[in-house]
């Protein structure tokens, strides 16, 4: 992990942040369709493999497949909600064209997996690994309070760097970078209203894009 010297983790990496990609009015918008398809799967409360320590973040899913987390089946991806029973809500168009826009990958994204994090909450170093098309980036967006985002190398103990993300930026995770080690340190109360009355209390919204599957195609576009 290298850092440039306005503090940019350098995009020959494969890690490439897009400040400000989503403005304000275009942020309101995906919290409303958000908020719409939270009310068909609300937010669950995931829980480590095997301990059964309950996540601090809380997560929902878009999209044909969901990541979920439980102590007895651990880390997976399944078609349903695990407390409904119900098939997950499609992706709204508007994330759709987030992905498209930045991804530089032919096919759509399978899962589109929501954290929220309450003040006080984070989330512990870790890689993306449970796909099967590893050529595909992962696309992660920010919505609300600002968090501090570590990132490092493909080894736990490589150095990591730290940097800021704020509501509209989106940060992509491909090459090198996609199983790089990442987590959340902390999120900053106050640092956004764009959550409205959704939550009241603030918070910090993340959506992750990420292709599960192999494409059918897969030989044709390596
Ligand atoms: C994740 O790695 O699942 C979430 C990262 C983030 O919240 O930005
Ligand atoms: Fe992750």
């Amino acid at each position: 992990m290298s850092i440039d010297r306005s503090g940019k983790v350098l995009k020959s990496e494969g890690f490439v942040i897009r400040s400000g990609f989503i403005d304000l009015a275009g942020q309101k918008e995906l919290v409303a369709a958000l908020r719409d398809a939270v009310a068909v799967a609300p937010f669950f409360t995931p829980a480590m493999p095997r301990s059964g320590k309950p996540f601090s973040v809380r997560m929902t899913n878009f999209g044909p497949l969901g990541w979920v987390s439980d102590r007895d089946g651990g880390y997976r991806y399944q078609a349903s909600h695990p407390d409904t029973c119900r098939p997950w809500p499609p992706i709204p168009e508007s994330v759709m064209a987030i992905w498209r826009g930045v991804s530089g990958y032919p096919h759509p994204p399978e899962a589109c997996l929501v954290n929220y994090y309450a003040a006080g909450t984070r989330m512990g170093l870790h890689q993306d690994r449970d796909e099967q098309d590893l050529a595909a980036p992962v696309v992660s967006i920010s919505l609300g309070d600002t968090c501090l985002f570590r990132i490092g190398g493909t080894r736990r103990s490589d150095p990591t760097a730290s940097l800021r993300l704020s509501s509209g930026d989106v940060a992509v995770l491909g090459g090198a970078a996609r199983l790089a080690f990442h987590g959340i340190d902390r999120i900053y109360p106050g640092t956004s209203t764009v959550l409205g009355d959704w939550f009241p209390e603030g918070g910090r919204i993340n959506l992750t894009l990420r292709r599960v599957t192999a494409p059918p195609d897969r030989a044709a576009v390596s």
